[in-house]
């Protein structure tokens, strides 16, 4: 006697649509890490890194941004730099020391997909 045929589940996904693969459509990390005031590598936070990012918060939010999210996070290695963020999904990092600075990347790049090349940090500094 043999055994009844059952149906094997495919193991093959339907490819996901673009609003599937991306949760939101912009996303920023702000460095807040803080160290020790005589670490060699410096950090973030003792740059102004938790003001900038209160600030991106806040803007963000005024300006009615859909589909951003904006996070703090800890060390991005980055440190000597900072204080830095970088924005997914494009991976472009910035060096921002002013809230007029966090605002022209949110006007220029976050809202109008414009890169703002003044503030960028390159892929060695
Ligand atoms: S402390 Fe901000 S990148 Fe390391």
């Amino acid at each position: 006697m043999s055994e009844p045929k059952t149906k094997t589940p495919s193991k093959k996904k339907a490819p996901a649509k673009k609003a599937e693969r991306l949760f939101y459509s912009c996303h920023v990390f702000c460095c807040v890490n803080e160290r020790d005031e005589d670490h060699p590598r410096g950090s973030c936070s003792r740059r102004g890194g938790v003001e900038l990012r209160d600030h991106m918060k806040a803007k963000a939010k005024e300006m009615g941004l859909k589909g951003v999210r904006i996070n703090q996070s800890g060390c991005l290695d980055r440190c000597e730099l900072g204080p830095t963020m970088v924005v997914y999904p494009e991976g472009i990092w910035y060096r921002c020391t002013s809230n007029a600075d966090v605002d022209e990347v949110l006007t220029s790049h976050v809202r109008d997909g414009v890169p703002v090349e003044r503030l960028k940090l390159g892929l060695r500094g």
